[in-house]
């Protein structure tokens, strides 16, 4: 049975501002997901609080926000079979010091703050967060 699913990723400021938007793209492509929508957008730092309210007891939560605001970012609906999970295994650990080769925070990851991509961590977190930065 198949189970097509949509997800969403972010490619971060630490990535944009080094122009790698196509390379980390073409690796979405090569691992078999759609891209079905996809916006340049720079958020304001309220709005990195709201998207990231899952972490608002975190210690790190305002230097997140900060960095989520600090410059452009790209925002995708991903789309491929079991695509939340597929993406979490190409993106690979939080922390690029513990991510494995061939992930792309080990690629292109520079710590755990500047880690380059962002992808929703469960279905339902999914959705809330395709909702969050493409309300139609
Ligand atoms: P992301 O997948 O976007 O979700 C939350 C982000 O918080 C995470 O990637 C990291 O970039 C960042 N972060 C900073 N410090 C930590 C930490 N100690 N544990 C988990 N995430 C962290």
């Amino acid at each position: 049975m198949s189970n097509i699913e949509q997800t969403l990723s972010i490619i971060k400021p630490d990535a944009v501002e080094r122009n790698l938007q196509d390379e980390i793209k073409n690796e979405f492509i090569k691992n078999k997901f759609s891209i079905i929508k996809e916006k340049k957008i720079h958020i304001s730092k309220n709005e990195a609080e709201q998207f990231y309210k899952v972490h608002q007891t975190k210690p790190f939560y305002n230097d997140l926000c900060n960095y989520l605001s600090s410059g452009p970012i790209i925002v995708m609906v991903l789309e491929r079979e079991n695509a939340v999970l597929e993406n979490r295994k190409l993106m690979g650990a939080t922390n690029p010091a513990e991510a494995n080769e061939g992930t792309l925070r080990k690629k292109y990851g520079i710590s755990i703050d500047k880690n380059s991509v962002h992808g929703s961590d469960s279905v339902e977190n999914a959705k809330l967060e395709i909702n969050f930065f493409f309300k139609d």
